[in-house]
């Protein structure tokens, strides 16, 4: 640690986490180590779950839920102790509200198509509304364009202030009488915007909207409470929070859960099936149809326990001084604007910026021959671009493993950006 990070508190100990994650340990370009700003596309994985997945294929490989015999069993073991964990660890009041996806998309498009096939009072139909924002994930966007245009419902959204936020001054005209799902990210992938859920769903409730929350850039680095979230769904990837590709995660109430139709049928969603109709078995399982990401799911369960054992509080606090450290630097870079909070206060740990008019992929190509890996383009959030009348952004963003020294290298990578381009 330099002089300059002296004032820096609440960090994490950097060298000891960082010895878990092998791939920080890669030499890149020219004998130049990764410095890793990636984290909020994917996270990089501790060793702990690499030897979760290793030792779950060496040892207890086999289907769930079918077998009688010993391995077999283990398996379903280590899938439903998984359920267990991801239950536990966003205090869901049951662990049958804990349905297993393939990423947050998936996640996110069961509860559109659950509300496009259900009956009364769930029902989208060309009489109801739906109301999302201009800050989502195309995610958080398609899924609901696409009911919309199968079912002739309304698809409106809140737009966005100037410094990044929801302008939510119209929020009686966005979600009204008509609203039956609100869908909104609690933090966004690009702007780093964290959402002022309580007023959104406080009008969700007064109009008996449901609501559901995109948690992919939350749960992996802030205590997710759905019960204190008081949301109807809540959606997140593993993938992001040091857990394998491949496995998502949908909380639903249990009591929704009940009453809303399967999107997918096949083996295990069942309870009786004959040549003319089909029974459903109880969530999750009505939702899981087919041989589930067995793998994945131990691989997060691991992850979960690796967060869980540092603390998901020790956690925020470290990536709000490393993102209180990094707007402050990147703010120093001449040209360089801030798309999005330019206060740690109310925002997550990732942070998007142009630098005058060199084209963010010429930014990340220069970087990344510094070892600096950041993303470049829309982030899958295009809207939000255009929202600034830009065609893109570089990204950096931050996570558990990452240290005040690796914002220095990104500020120099940056002025070598600005020396190369003149
Ligand atoms: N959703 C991921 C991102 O924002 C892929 O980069």
């Amino acid at each position: 640690m330099t002089s300059a990070h002296q004032g820096l508190s609440g960090l994490l100990d950097t060298e000891a986490i960082r010895k878990d994650f092998p791939l920080l340990d890669r030499v890149v370009h020219d004998g130049k180590k990764i410095v890793y700003l990636d984290s909020a596309a994917t996270s990089q994985k501790p060793r702990q779950v690499l030897d979760a997945l290793n030792e779950y294929y060496e040892q207890h490989n086999a289907n769930v839920h079918r077998g009688v015999y010993l391995v077999a069993e283990e398996a379903t073991a280590l899938y439903e102790g998984a359920r267990d964990k991801v239950a536990a660890f966003i205090n869901a009041p049951s662990r049958d509200e804990v349905i297993f996806t393939k990423n947050a998309s998936e996640s996110l498009n069961l509860v559109a198509n659950m509300l496009g096939w259900a009956d009364e009072p769930y029902r989208v139909d060309h009489e109801t509304e739906i109301a999302i924002t201009e800050m989502e994930h195309h995610s958080n966007i398609v899924p609901w364009q696409l009911l919309a245009q199968r079912t002739g419902a309304k698809l409106k959204w809140f737009g966005l202030t100037d410094d990044g936020r929801l302008d939510l001054s119209n929020i009686e005209e966005v979600i009204t009488e008509k609203t039956k799902i609100v869908s909104f990210t609690l933090v966004s992938n690009l702007l780093g915007t964290i959402n002022p859920v309580e007023t959104i769903i406080r009008r969700a409730q007064e109009v008996g909207a449901l609501v559901c929350i995109d948690a992919s850039q939350a749960a992996p680095h802030m205590v997710l409470d759905v019960q204190a979230l008081q949301a109807d769904f809540v959606a997140f990837t593993g993938h992001k929070m040091c857990g394998p590709t491949g496995i998502g995660v949908l909380w639903g109430r249990q009591e929704l859960l009940e009453d809303l139709p399967p999107f997918l049928g096949g083996g295990e969603m069942i309870e009786t099936v004959s040549m003319h109709s089909s029974t459903y078995a109880p969530a999750p399982h009505k939702f899981e149809a087919g041989t589930p990401p067995i793998a994945q799911a131990v691989g997060l369960g691991a992850a979960v326990d690796y967060l869980s054992a540092i603390g998901m509080e020790n956690i925020a606090r470290h990536e709000h001084a490393i993102t209180e450290y990094a707007v402050r630097r990147l703010q120093e870079v001449p040209d360089l604007r801030i798309i999005g909070p330019t206060t740690a206060e109310d925002r997550g740990a990732a942070i998007s910026f142009t630098l005058g008019d060199i084209h963010p992929h010429d930014v990340g190509q220069v970087l990344d021959e510094e070892g600096i890996a950041v993303r470049v383009g829309h982030h899958c959030a295009r809207p939000v671009c255009l929202r600034y009348g830009i065609p893109a952004t570089t990204r950096a963003s931050f996570y558990l493993y990452s240290t005040p020294a690796e914002v220095d290298a990104l500020v120099a990578g940056l002025e070598h950006v600005r020396n190369f381009f003149g």
